[in-house]
């Protein structure tokens, strides 16, 4: 007879094997916040290249002080679900300020992102639907993808034209499918082609839903993101997006011109059946809303530390993304030359991402930096002073 919990030991066998004595690449513990983006890990400052704090607004003063000054009027937690006690007015406030930022008809605020794919997806799609997702979605758009009982089709990462095979392949006539990409891919660093992307939605009849959690901020002349970058605002259908990056907080949210959103407040399970935004919480990321979308001069800073880091990393022979973007993946190979880097790196007094597979290959394992405007000239100049030192020493880039 099998044992349920066997199959959480075989996974605890393999975390181990990723671990050294004094750090573990899958959860690093960090004692304390110094600013933005230095930390303390191990009794040792450490530079962070590895958040996603795209404004470094967690510590911007305006949301701070909007965070104490609501813990201060509304306590500490709202203790309940949005259908229930839990809905402030802060809450309905932010629904209407993004909806005003996006220039949409309404917008629904969630716990989680996680959570607002989920809800979103499960609301619009069910059983006799079709959900059509790039291949390098985020497991949050997988989930609801299943959770919701459509069936689901797969397209190759950022191909148009794989998208129009796979629609051309369903059954005429429909309205009952779903496109979901994301803004910016959160490994790779690489940028969806939506216009294309949008020609052959239009083409199939096909909704389109953006999740641009990290491109809100850096990109778009508000910061709203890819499609605004890109001039395809208005026929997205969905745009989702966090609070957990950009926006210095945490929650998700949806807007849309489409009137039938309202729904979700009703039938949507991740929104009905959990808590809602902490007071702190909601009122840190109206203000994060206000300064992101209304100081600019945020994304020109986190663009200028991209160039800056990429210049330096080409130099020294590293291979990395091919996209200028506020992340940069820097491939090493196997996961265990890949372990060696990273704590050879953290050892040094800087914080990067692992990614390992299925995220990457198995001999393409990447380390994941990502750039905040927090980040001065010489925050990028000392991150390449360790990553070189570092690859220098074990040989993944040529000595000087
Ligand atoms: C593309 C994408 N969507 C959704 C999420 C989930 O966001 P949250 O952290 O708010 O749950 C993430 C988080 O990393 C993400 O990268």
């Amino acid at each position: 007879m099998a044992d349920l919990l066997q199959r959480l030991r075989a996974v605890a066998a393999q975390a181990r094997a990723l671990d050294d004595t004094t750090s573990r690449p899958l959860e690093t513990v960090i004692d304390e916040a110094v600013d933005a983006c230095e930390v303390v890990v191990a009794g040792r400052r450490t530079l962070v290249f590895g958040s996603n704090n795209y404004f470094g607004l967690t510590r911007h003063p305006d949301v701070v002080a909007a965070a104490k000054s609501a813990l201060d009027r509304f306590g500490s937690a709202t203790t309940g679900s949005r259908i229930a006690n839990g809905t402030l007015a802060m809450h309905r406030d932010l629904e209407r300020e993004l909806a005003e930022a996006f220039g949409r008809r309404a917008a629904v605020v969630f716990s989680t992102g996680y959570q607002g794919n989920l809800a979103v997806v499960g609301a619009l799609c069910a059983a006799g639907d079709f959900v059509l997702l790039d291949a390098d979605c985020h497991a949050s758009l997988y989930d609801a993808a299943r959770l919701s009982g459509a069936t689901i089709v797969g397209f190759r990462h950022n191909a148009p034209d794989s998208l129009a095979r796979q629609l051309g392949r369903l059954p005429a006539g429909g309205k009952n499918r779903l496109v979901i990409v994301e803004g910016l891919y959160s490994i790779h660093g690489d940028v969806a082609p939506l216009r294309e992307i949008v020609r052959e939605c239009r083409q199939a009849d096909a909704y389109l839903m953006v999740d641009e959690a990290h491109s809100f901020g850096p990109y778009g002349d508000r910061g709203l993101g890819c499609a605004e970058a890109q001039g395809v605002s208005d026929a997205v259908d969905f745009v989702v997006g966090t609070f957990s990056k950009t926006l210095a907080g945490i929650g998700g949210f949806v807007v849309s011109d489409h009137p039938e959103l309202d729904a979700l407040h009703m039938l949507a399970r991740p929104y009905l059946f959990t808590a809602s935004g902490s007071p702190a919480n909601i009122a840190g990321v109206r203000a994060a809303l206000a300064i992101a979308t209304g100081q600019r001069d945020l994304a020109t800073r986190v663009w200028r530390a991209v160039h800056r880091l990429r210049a330096g990393l080409i130099a020294m022979g590293f291979r990395i993304g091919a996209t200028a973007s506020p992340i940069v993946p820097v491939t090493i190979g196997t996961l265990g030359r890949t372990l060696e880097v990273w704590h050879a790196v953290l050892d040094a007094g800087l914080y990067v991402n692992v990614v390992a597979p299925p995220a990457c290959p198995a001999d393409a394992c990447l380390l994941r930096m990502s750039c905040s405007s927090s980040h001065t000239d010489a925050h990028v100049d000392r991150a390449l002073e360790v990553l070189g030192g570092v690859g220098r020493e074990l040989g993944i880039v040529p000595a000087r």
